[in-house]
């Protein structure tokens, strides 16, 4: 067979592995009530397959392991932080670097440093942790994404794309003065891990430096967004993602990150600048909330394993592996008829909960339960991203109605095999052949702040 048509395969093999307790129908229909509804809520030794997140999930390398042999647990100055801002630099290319415990934690810290009350931050779709941040700090998040991101059937390949026609247009309402950067994902992460095109990065950066706007990455998942510009954008078939990750990288004035998801560790995260004033504020204040600035909430291990796993997670082979897998899964569940947002993302399998539960109305949470049903059938722990995660509308106190109710098959990187995948497809296969029985949800406890971690339901 031809080199290009062959099949991936993972570049690694098993050195140790973690037993699964298998449960029985009943004992799962028990421990679901028992989460109120929530997958969020179940134990995870509940669990069969865990899709409930890639965050922090990913089996980490032998390498990962025995850097964290190497931990210089200082206070101050540890070694293992000037070995990641070594690997920042050179796969990234920021100039300076605040380690933060996680993802949201560097959100915290960008938005308290650039955003003033009354300030307007655009983005392509929110996340959840990152808009609840810019409003904490006194700005309000406004969705500068394409149109066709908010429709699971629209094929486009680079649905993460920033509308310049819907950034220029608030410009012209707010003044750039409002607006004091673009928070722009690669990979985006609610509309079903689309990628954003080197194409659009680059007119974006021409249209904000007409505006003095700045361009803050949330690099999450870079390397899974630079496999999909090598696979489908002109001119990088031949680009290596590396080069692509720092290609995009090159672009923006700055990045927040979790670690958790593309860096393959199990916490860690950091924000990257170039600005030196913006460095100083910023380092100043993780004093407050994180750590020092040589640690920010990370013991040297941690470092070290994320420093490692930054250069593992843009080897060509393994995003190969990691998007074949994903895609794999993708395909049976096409080949069954269920429907999922197209075209396959980075990350995960998105279930469309409104087509796969028409009868159901948005208010009766159907990814919400649809979720709670795949576990019921076979322990599979998937999660929702609808209406529940999208929380309710500061301002008016009603939910937001986002357009995707979806369910997300998240796959942690290096962990499932692809006979998980087949039992995966599966039992949603089973749950969409019994699609018309199921009911949908009434929420009876809400939370204050990211109501999706906690909320509980019950069936109606
Ligand atoms: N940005 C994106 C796009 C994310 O997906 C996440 C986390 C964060 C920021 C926050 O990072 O968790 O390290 O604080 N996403 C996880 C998920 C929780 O399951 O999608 P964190």
């Amino acid at each position: 067979m031809s080199l290009s048509k062959r099949s991936w395969a993972e570049p690694f093999k098993i050195k140790m592995v973690e037993l699964l307790k298998m449960t029985t129908p009943a004992q799962r229909q028990k421990a679901i009530k028992d989460a109120g509804y929530n997958t969020f809520l179940l134990k995870s030794e509940d669990v069969y397959i865990d899709l409930l997140t890639d965050s922090g999930t990913s089996a980490m390398s032998d390498q990962q392991w025995s850097g964290l042999m190497l931990g210089d647990e200082a206070y101050a100055g540890s070694k293992n932080f000037y070995n990641l801002e070594k690997a920042v630099h050179k796969y990234y290319g920021f100039k300076h670097l605040i380690p933060t415990h996680q993802g949201r934690g560097a959100e915290n810290l960008l938005s308290q440093v650039l955003i003033k009350k009354g300030d307007i931050v655009p983005g392509n779709m929110y996340f959840t942790t990152t808009r609840l941040h810019q409003e904490l700090a006194g700005g309000t998040f406004v969705d500068v994404i394409i149109d066709e991101a908010h429709d699971s059937e629209n094929l486009f390949p680079f649905k993460g794309n920033i509308d310049l026609d819907k950034l220029t247009a608030l410009i012209k309402k707010h003044g750039a003065k409002k607006i004091p950067y673009i928070c722009v994902a690669v990979t985006v992460n609610m509309a079903g891990g689309q990628p954003v095109s080197m194409e659009n990065l680059k007119a974006l950066r021409q249209l904000t430096n007409k505006h003095g706007i700045k361009i803050m990455l949330d690099m999450t998942r870079i390397a899974e967004n630079a496999f999909f510009i090598q696979q489908h954008e002109k001119g990088y078939a031949k680009k290596s993602v590396a080069a692509i990750v720092k290609e995009i990288c090159s672009y923006t004035d700055g990045a927040t990150f979790s670690g958790k998801k593309d860096a393959l560790v199990n916490i860690g995260g950091f924000l990257a600048v170039n600005d030196q004033a913006i460095f100083e504020e910023a380092s100043n204040l993780v004093v407050v909330y994180e750590g020092l600035h040589t640690y920010g909430g990370l013991a040297g291990r941690d470092m070290e394993a994320m420093a490692i796993g930054i250069a593992e997670s843009v080897q060509d082979e393994h995003m190969k592996a990691r998007i074949g897998q994903v895609q794999y899964l993708g395909d049976k569940l096409l080949e069954a008829g269920i429907p999922i947002v197209l075209p396959v993302g980075g990350h995960g399998i998105f279930i469309d909960a409104k087509r796969f539960l028409p009868h159901l109305t948005q208010d009766q949470f159907p990814a919400q339960a649809l979720a709670a049903e795949i576990y019921t059938d076979s322990g599979v722990r998937t999660m929702e991203r609808g209406i529940v995660s999208a929380g309710r509308n500061k301002k008016t106190g009603n939910h937001y109605y986002p357009k995707l109710e979806l369910v997300r098959l998240t796959i942690p990187r290096r962990v499932y095999t692809q006979a998980h995948m087949d039992v995966i497809a599966e039992s949603v296969e089973h749950v969409f052949e019994n699609r018309k029985k199921i009911k949908g949800l009434k929420m009876i406890y809400e939370p204050k702040y990211l109501r999706f971690f906690q909320a509980r339901f019950q069936k109606l």
